[in-house]
């Protein structure tokens, strides 16, 4: 049996990444920026249902112009969302803000609204608020939003897992004033490396691709009042996202199915509990993450197990609170033990590449009950 992964990039069989990125070569466009930029950003604008997108070379840059959009000053609190990929929070440090995170609940894994209120009353001045959708799983994204609103405080959804993702019939990505998606090479769709940073105000977008492009005042010399970034994405990269946009429906109805096999075969017998399809939610079901319903049975050693037979699993994200980087942030929860870190300590992320066979996949599942009986 090859190696099966994770999650890996996965090209369309009609070659239409390489069509575009031929484009880009034949017409000399390999950079800056050019039609597949151009398009990249409609489609995706389109796509998710809002008026603007700027294309960038990260999600972390994305997000990181999106907290600046939002006004982040040196010193803010920003509350974020504890289980994550620490690319959500990094941004507000580069601002010298300081994050406080807020627990998860079991419902969606993500942040808790119950937790979100109680930040605000302690913390009432506090302006920007990030939301995730882990693994594809959106958030409670109405109630968040309306805790935001009554607070005056920005949401901006770190969407960086769950394009294509919807909530109450609404792709997630268009919650927040500014919304970030990422194409890194693991995520549903890719273009090797880049983001999305999406909003309907199309001022603070044309902004964001101001600031992105190192803050050249639009006068025939250098001139700049503003610190700049190089955050663009390149028109190559933009060509691969083109073509791969093609296939994300046909991305997700895999992902899903993946998840509904797992579902199937793993909760009857009790080996597992799947991450919960929150309700009102279609997630893209990017990762089929789970639980591991016996806790004397470590993540680690599924995992371990998993890997002598090639097979690449891999724990769920460890927390912000429990990061050393964060050691003296604050921390909001409102049950008596933290929902993340028991996420963190009994969750595991199964393989879900979309190249996986349905043959693969039984003996993903054979070999995790097997791991799972020798314990007993
Ligand atoms: C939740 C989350 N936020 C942010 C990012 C950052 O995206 P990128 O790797 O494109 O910078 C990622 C993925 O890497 C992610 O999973």
């Amino acid at each position: 049996m090859n190696k099966i992964p994770l999650a890996t990039p996965h090209m369309s069989k009609e070659g239409y990444e390489q069509q575009y990125v031929k484009e880009a070569f034949d017409t000399n466009w390999i950079a800056p920026l050019g039609e597949n930029v151009n398009k990249f950003e409609e489609g995706i604008a389109q796509y998710v249902g809002i008026k603007s997108a700027a294309a960038m070379s990260s999600g972390s840059a994305a997000l990181h112009l999106a907290l600046k959009l939002a006004g982040v000053k040196r010193g803010d609190i920003v509350f974020c969302q504890a289980l994550t990929f620490s690319a959500t929070i990094n941004p507000a440090l580069y601002e010298g803000a300081v994050p406080v995170f807020i627990d998860s609940e079991e419902e969606t894994w993500n942040m808790d609204p119950r937790a979100l209120e109680k930040a605000f009353e302690k913390y009432p001045e506090t302006k920007i608020v990030i939301a995730v959708n882990l693994y594809g799983n959106p958030a409670k994204l109405e109630e968040i939003k309306s805790i935001c609103d009554k607070h005056n405080a920005v949401l901006i959804e770190d969407a960086a897992e769950s394009l294509g993702s919807t909530y109450k019939g609404k792709q997630t990505g268009t919650f927040g004033e500014y919304n970030a998606f990422s194409f890194n090479g693991n995520k549903i769709i890719t273009t090797s490396g880049g983001g999305m940073l999406v909003s309907d105000d199309e001022e603070k977008i044309a902004k964001a691709r101001f600031w992105s492009t190192q803050s050249k005042e639009n006068v025939p010399y250098y001139l700049h009042k503003e610190i700049g970034y190089n955050y663009r994405l390149s028109n190559i990269c933009a060509g691969v996202g083109r073509g791969q946009l093609k296939v994300l429906d046909e991305r997700i109805a895999k992902k899903t199915a993946i998840y509904e096999m797992y579902k199937e075969a793993l909760e009857p017998t009790n080996e597992l509990t799947m991450i919960p399809v929150p309700e009102d939610s279609k997630p893209n079901h990017w990762l089929s993450a789970a639980i591991i319903n016996d806790d004397k049975i470590t993540p680690e050693y599924i995992i371990n197990y998993l890997k002598e037979k090639n097979i690449e699993a891999r724990r769920v994200w460890n927390p912000m609170q429990l990061q050393p980087i964060f050691a003296e942030n604050d921390f909001i929860k409102v049950a008596e033990e933290d929902v993340s870190k028991m996420l963190f300590e009994r969750g595991i992320c199964l393989p879900s590449d979309t190249k996986m066979t349905e043959e693969e996949q039984r003996y993903v599942i054979e070999e995790i009950k097997r791991a799972i009986n020798n314990t007993k």
